[in-house]
């Protein structure tokens, strides 16, 4: 994290450039818009975006783009940097079937803009990115929010940040089958940069936290795993939630305390009573998480980090053993080696773990991390640092998204 993040001007990350190029290359044109949104991180805040709570995620420098220019077609013709077979759809009838699977995070958010109004008719794009996929930073998220901001600039007009965020999140449940919370979708939407998000997910609103301390760098670790039983046990989870929920006779999460748990567990069997510890436990630990952000108070946030990795991983059950390696790793090096706190992120069952770390050591920590991890699991993971970046916004084409500072 530098100074410079403070600036309200958008850095125009080089995955523009290349759909640029990639869609000349293609098309034998330039683009008139290139639409950009990133992908996210969460700090704190698990499992908990379906279950009312707060969460606390950024948006990571790391971004879908998609370049795109009107055409006579009659069709979208939307080709891949990543994926091989492109989506050809008459642009009247925008549908996924008979289209490649990745098809449902462009066509979907197109397909639900089309409903209210904002139709893209016949276009020619190119989509690219590089944030991670199958790793839980929410590479899906980024397509479908730049997807949404590419038809607004398009249409010439703007949704209120979180209805384009739930536009997404329908087109994720509808298009793509799956069951999410509403994270991923605002942080991409909503984050600006040098900023983590402080979303409540019972009523919609957010804070920006400031979160620039040169001192302090966010470094991810994807473990390369993921297990094939993370989807099925993600709706699982949220199903449990539901009845660990009527059987405490509250109507939210966000009503209940520890004791109150305590006090009526009787009528929730142990699965259920797990889940709702995890639960409540979670959105307290996310509220003084902001707290201790607010205060640079580096070392409360990494402990609340990992408490919140214990209790994913014995009360919430969605850890596995990479995760758990390598969120112990980072806690053996410690605050003295510059590790102030580290756990698993997104829906779990593998993919990438987040830890806090001293920005002067983030060199020595990435190679101890990648090599202790090797060594222990025989698996090559991959780590970055990031920093706290933009939510969606237009490198061409358009004015200005939510770029300022608040
Ligand atoms: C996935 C979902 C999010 C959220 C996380 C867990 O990333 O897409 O909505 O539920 O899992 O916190």
């Amino acid at each position: 994290m530098t100074p410079s993040q403070s600036s309200s001007e958008p850095e125009i990350p080089s995955v523009a450039n290349a759909a640029g190029l990639l869609f000349a290359e293609q098309y034998g044109k330039e683009p008139s818009w290139i639409a950009l949104a990133p992908g996210r991180v969460n700090l704190i805040g698990e499992h908990i975006d379906y279950n009312d709570g707060f969460v606390l995620p950024m948006a990571i420098d790391r971004y879908t783009a998609i370049a795109a220019s009107r055409s006579d077609s009659g069709h979208l013709r939307i080709v891949s940097r990543e994926m091989s077979e492109p989506i050809d759809v008459p642009a009247t009838a925008i549908r996924c079937k008979g289209q490649p699977d990745w098809s449902a995070y462009v066509l979907g958010p197109l397909a639900l803009c089309a409903q209210r109004g904002l139709e893209v008719g016949s276009l020619d794009a190119v989509v690219a990115s590089d944030v991670p996929t199958g790793s839980g930073l929410s590479s899906s998220a980024s397509v479908e929010v730049a997807t949404a901001t590419l038809a607004e600039a398009i249409c010439g007009t703007q949704f209120e940040l979180m209805e384009k965020a739930k536009l997404c999140q329908m087109a994720e449940h509808r298009y793509a089958k799956v069951p999410c919370g509403i994270m991923d979708q605002a942080t991409s939407t909503a984050a600006i940069r040098g900023h983590a998000l402080l979303l409540d997910c019972r009523s919609g609103s957010y804070q920006q936290v400031p979160f620039s301390d040169p001192d302090v760098a966010i470094l991810i670790a994807n473990t390369n795993v993921r297990h094939a039983l993370a989807d099925g046990q993600y709706a699982q989870r949220r199903s449990e939630c539901s009845s660990a929920l009527l059987k405490s006779g509250a109507d939210s999460f966000r009503d209940l305390t520890t004791a109150d748990l305590e006090k009526g567990s009787g009528q929730m069997d142990p699965v259920e009573w797990r889940r709702a510890r995890h639960v409540v436990g979670e959105i307290a630990r996310t509220l003084a998480a902001a707290e201790a952000m607010r205060a640079c108070d580096w070392n409360a946030l990494g402990t609340l980090m990992y408490e919140s990795h214990h209790s994913l991983r014995n009360d919430f059950e969605v850890s596995c053993d990479e995760l758990d390696a390598m969120v112990a790793l980072a806690e053996k090096i410690g605050p003295a080696g510059g590790v102030y706190g580290s756990r698993m992120t997104g829906g779990g069952f593998g993919g990438s773990t987040v830890t806090l770390i001293a920005a002067n050591r983030a060199d020595a920590i990435r190679e101890r991390l990648e090599s202790e991890y090797r060594q222990k699991t025989d698996i090559e993971p991959t780590l970055f640092t990031t920093r706290p970046a933009a939510g969606s916004f237009l490198a061409r084409g358009g004015a200005e998204g939510n770029k300022s500072e608040t």
